[in-house]
């Protein structure tokens, strides 16, 4: 029997309590398909940097690359100044595994609580760019702290990079029922990084005939995505623009406490990890409340782009049932392993 190697980082504050309880999913659904499944816990995050001042090393990185997944919780601390377990974990992993597309799909579930007045239907994925952008660090300052102070950030863009994870959105897009792809930038300010996002888009375009073209400012996207969010299926963007972009679709279906998310290696060179969009939520961590839904539902993602297609629309059909009792049951307040007992008897 081939077994499963995950790796999982729980990270800090509530990513803890929510892996727990995607950790009990991911369990129960392997066990009942008959396939094995090792895990393997890394105690990663701001405790392990507070206690040793290691935040990754090279041993870390070897030992994580031993697995096929990463399942992670949250990372961030306020005991930690704010970038340096963001870039010194979250972002060296994505870069270092190259992890170049950001998967985070948006699917309004029916009943749901929603800010917008009709919801229905928003069915969308944004295929975020992983590994460039204004992500990299390309930058620096002189006369810091100074009133004459210089500070650049550049946006790196490279056409290997983004054909790359062009083709990716294409080739979803070209397996969704709707074929519609948006590209998603700033090309009428953004000229240079702009151009050559566009002119990949168009050169990509040609291989999949089947899947309808379209173009979206950044700005002109954020009016979209509340006004008119069922015009979107497949979204490509970069790696700023898509981070924004998916805070609010994640909002406009249901909040931060379901989106869920890849970073995909699609070869398979490094492994992919599967990690809730939200955050370590220092304000409510320790307490049991936090929503586990965003790390089941990156179970899915992870079930879907590790051979498991079957168990992963499994979890899915869990995740609507639940959604369901929630429509049907308003204001019930539940724990984050009251969720979790739902979750997984709903997949029994
Ligand atoms: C996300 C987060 C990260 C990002 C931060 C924590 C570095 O906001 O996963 O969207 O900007 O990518
Ligand atoms: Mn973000």
């Amino acid at each position: 029997m081939s077994v499963l190697q995950v790796a999982v980082v729980p990270g800090d504050g509530i990513g803890i309590e929510v892996t727990a309880q995607a950790v009990r999913v991911l369990e129960q659904v392997l066990d009942q398909a008959g396939a094995g499944l090792n895990l393997d816990y890394f105690d990663l995050g701001a405790n392990r940097y507070l206690e040793t001042g290691d935040i990754l090393t090279e041993a870390d990185q070897e030992a994580l690359a031993r697995h096929q997944a990463i399942l992670l919780g949250a990372v961030g601390d306020p005991r930690v100044a704010p970038g340096i377990l963001e870039r010194g974990l979250l972002l060296k992993l994505r870069f270092g595994f190259d992890q170049y597309v950001n998967l985070r799909p948006s699917f309004y579930y029916p009943g749901v609580d929603s800010p917008l007045q009709h919801p229905d239907g928003t069915d969308l994925v944004v295929v975020r760019e992983g590994t460039e952008g204004l992500y990299v660090g390309n930058g620096g300052s002189v006369r810091t702290g100074t009133p004459q102070e210089i500070a650049t950030e550049s946006s790196i863009n490279t056409a290997y990079a983004v054909e790359r994870v062009v083709r990716y959105a294409f080739e979803l897009a070209a397996s969704r029922p709707a074929q519609h792809l948006t590209l998603v930038h700033k090309t009428n300010v953004l000229v240079h990084a702009g151009g050559l996002w566009q002119r990949q888009v168009e050169a990509v375009a040609q291989h999949f005939p089947q899947v309808q073209v379209d173009y979206a400012h950044i700005d002109a996207a954020t009016i979209y995505l509340v006004k008119d969010p069922q015009r979107f299926d497949v979204i490509v963007t970069d790696n700023l623009f898509g981070d924004i972009l998916t805070d609010e679709a994640a909002a406009i279906t249901g909040g931060i406490g379901l989106a869920a998310s890849a970073n995909l290696n699609p070869e398979g060179r490094f492994p992919s990890m599967f990690e809730p969009v939200h955050g370590s939520a220092p304000d409510i961590a320790g307490q049991g409340i936090a929503d586990p839904i965003a790390a089941i539902g990156s179970v899915e993602l992870l079930l879907a782009n590790n051979g498991f297609p079957a168990e992963a629309e499994r979890v899915r059909q869990a995740i609507m049932a639940d959604m369901t009792w929630r429509a049907e049951n308003p204001g019930q307040r539940r724990s984050t392993a009251e969720v979790g007992d739902a979750v997984l008897a709903a997949l029994n």
